[in-house]
């Protein structure tokens, strides 16, 4: 019978220097190492869950979620559930009440760790800059990166590597844009970005992820879609940008992910969104649906990745 793990070694740093990640506030916070030993432990999670069936008990995290969410917050508390340990909820501004480094200082002292989707980003720095506890980016309106380790599991489970593939990101230079640049780039996916003109991704952020990966960032589809092993979608209006929703359906509307243009990615590509999608917009019914949409394993898989994410950041 195969033991349960508390602490699992294949997780530890196999070069000492390299310190344990204790958080997950931008991409950045995770080496490639650790995101490759992290792909790797997912992948065992995903394979036999019941051995880490015990693996956070008694630890309680804390879920801050100032924007709607379907897949991550019940991927995360069911990840905390399935692990053993638990976790509280709290919806709303973060510092609707009070300051938000009065709110990180409380939930220091109770919980093992946060969870949490602001509307700026600042608020998550703040969050992580007044505790000791590991503080996780659930998105914030710069970065997505739990996104975007569910989705390199899918494509690695899909590929069988990432070295050498490229991906077309059509649409808005948003936070998930910026986290396949920082996390896909840097292991060796080939990010291509096509938006429209004024919609272009943040040039600091475009520049890290430049000097440690391959990213085209272009207004013309086309040369992003030349030779994509994977074409991916998000939403035109991201939440919070709701008052400019008109002027960006216009704008973006040369963008929309159809049969034609699918078409100009690699015969055998596939279909990425990190939902939800807005079918008609950014893509359409026959692309999101078609048998090579890997939309739903993306969404799986946001469940085994968190796993691994809690494990690296809250095994002692
Ligand atoms: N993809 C994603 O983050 O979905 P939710 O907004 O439903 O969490
Ligand atoms: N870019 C989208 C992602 C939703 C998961 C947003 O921020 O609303």
């Amino acid at each position: 019978m195969a033991m349960p793990v508390l602490v699992d070694t294949a997780m530890l740093q196999k070069t000492p220097a390299e310190p344990k990640p204790t958080r997950l506030v931008t991409d950045l916070d995770l080496s490639t190492g650790a995101i490759e030993r992290l792909l790797e432990l997912a992948g065992r999670m995903k394979r036999t869950p019941l051995r880490y069936a015990q693996s956070l008990a008694g630890r309680y995290l804390a879920l801050l979620f100032e924007k709607p969410s379907l897949r991550t917050r019940l991927t995360f508390e069911l990840a905390i559930k399935q692990l053993g340990g638990d976790a509280v909820n709290y919806a709303g501004h973060i510092n609707g009440r009070e300051p938000v480094k009065d709110v990180a200082r409380n939930l220091d002292r109770w919980t093992q760790g946060i969870v949490a989707r602001v509307f700026s980003h600042t608020t998550i720095e703040e969050l992580a800059a007044w505790t000791h506890i590991p503080v996780i980016n659930a998105l914030s309106d710069l970065y997505h990166p739990c996104q975007i380790l569910a989705d390199i599991q899918t494509l690695e489970e899909h590929y069988g590597r990432l070295e050498g593939l490229k991906l077309a990101f059509i649409g808005d230079g948003n936070n998930v844009a910026h986290s396949l640049m920082l996390t896909a780039g840097r292991l060796g996916v080939h990010v291509a970005v096509a938006t429209p003109a004024g919609y272009e991704p943040n040039a600091a952020i475009a520049e890290q992820a430049s000097k440690a990966g391959r990213i085209t960032i272009t207004h013309d589809p086309a040369e992003a879609l030349a030779g994509a092993h994977a074409v991916y979608t998000d939403v035109w209006t991201s939440m919070g940008q709701e008052s400019e929703s008109a002027v960006r359906l216009a704008a973006f509307q040369p963008y929309q992910v159809d049969a034609a243009m699918f078409a100009q990615a690699r015969p055998d590509a596939i279909f990425m969104h990190c939902l939800p999608a807005h079918r008609g917009e950014e893509v359409t019914e026959e692309v999101i649906e078609s048998p090579r949409s890997v939309v739903f394993d993306q969404a799986e898989n946001r469940l085994h990745a968190q796993k691994a994410l809690l494990l690296t950041l809250l095994s002692s």
